[in-house]
């Protein structure tokens, strides 16, 4: 079983301020880092340092090389990435001496996926392949519809949350991949509502799915139908928490690819993801296989 994953790929332009910049103001950087970025490339990367078959569908610009160069040393199958005409996606953070951050996102090519370009990346799925998708691509519908008749499993990451996700056929999908935020905003309900309610009232909208409803550093929980399962974080000390949802994703999926149980596949994406909070930086924190077995060996829960 492999992935077939319609994810977004990203440049993220990093510029360290003292202050935000004001209206009407001008000011210089104090420094500037470029990375790869986008949540598509960070669980296609995440699910193949796992062991998965990922092929990842998206399009990049002419100055998206690097990140398809990045996505291919990872082992992630980029035969299918287009390169369009056009800007790739990407983001401007300022970030302030307080470690705050302002983000404007360009879509770019990630807005720019045609049904034409849907088929052709489809043809190479088999029946009960999982498909995997975020919120930053567009023809989000279109993916869940086409994939669904293919005889795929969808796993949806529906971050950032969309507008309207009652627009969507969500009846469709088989594993929501969702942290407490999101997790609140589908089940239509506050924020600070307990973990458990979200979960049961998600469970009850959604009941053809499995929920996998991440909690920071409060860990994870699972339901399906009436099934719950928990796993608790690996204990470490928090240096960057980009990408931990991501990663969690990225693994939880690869386990699932391999048969692995449920209770498998949760360890696993706890450990990855308690590895990657361990490190600095999004893409580049994100641990083989081994290092994920070396640590469940090493941890005391
Ligand atoms: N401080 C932490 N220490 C260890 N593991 C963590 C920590 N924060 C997050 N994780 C792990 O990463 C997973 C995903 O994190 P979460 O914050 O829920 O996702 P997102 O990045 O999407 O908001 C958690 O379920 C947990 O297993
Ligand atoms: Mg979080």
């Amino acid at each position: 079983m492999k992935i077939i994953n319609f994810g977004s790929l990203n440049i993220d332009n990093v510029y360290n301020v003292q202050e935000f910049v004001k209206p009407g103001q001008t000011i210089f950087a104090d420094s500037f880092q470029i990375a790869a970025g986008g949540k598509g490339l960070n669980q296609s990367i995440a699910a193949a340092r796992a062991g998965a078959h990922v092929i990842h569908a998206g399009c990049i610009g002419p100055n998206g090389l690097f990140l398809t160069d990045l996505m291919q040393q990872a082992h992630v199958d980029i035969s299918q990435v287009l390169t369009l005409d056009a800007p790739t996606g990407h983001t401007v953070i300022e970030v302030n001496a307080s470690g705050q951050n302002r983000i404007i996102v360009h879509g770019g090519t990630n807005q720019m996926l045609t049904e034409d370009y849907l088929d052709t990346v489809l043809a190479q799925a088999d029946a009960g392949d999982l498909v995997l998708l975020q919120n930053e691509t567009n023809l989000i519908a279109a993916i869940l519809y086409k994939s669904h008749e293919k005889g795929m499993k969808i796993a949806f990451n529906p971050s950032p949350m969309p507008q309207d996700p009652s627009s969507l056929p969500l009846h469709l999908v088989d594993y929501f991949m969702v942290n407490e935020l999101e997790a609140a905003q589908l089940a239509d309900m506050q924020a600070d509502a307990p973990y458990e309610a979200i979960l049961d009232r998600l469970a009850e909208k959604y009941p053809q799915a499995s929920i996998i409803m991440t909690l920071g550093h409060n860990g994870v929980l699972f339901s399906q139908q009436k099934v719950r399962l928990s796993h608790p974080i690996f204990p470490v000390e928090a240096v960057d928490t980009t990408a931990a949802g991501d990663t969690f994703c990225g693994y939880f999926l690869a386990a699932l690819c391999r048969n692995a149980s449920i209770n498998t596949a949760l360890r696993e994406a706890s450990a990855a993801s308690a590895i990657a909070v361990s490190r600095p930086n999004a893409a580049p924190s994100i641990p083989l296989y081994e290092e994920v077995e070396a640590f469940q060996r090493s941890a005391v829960l």
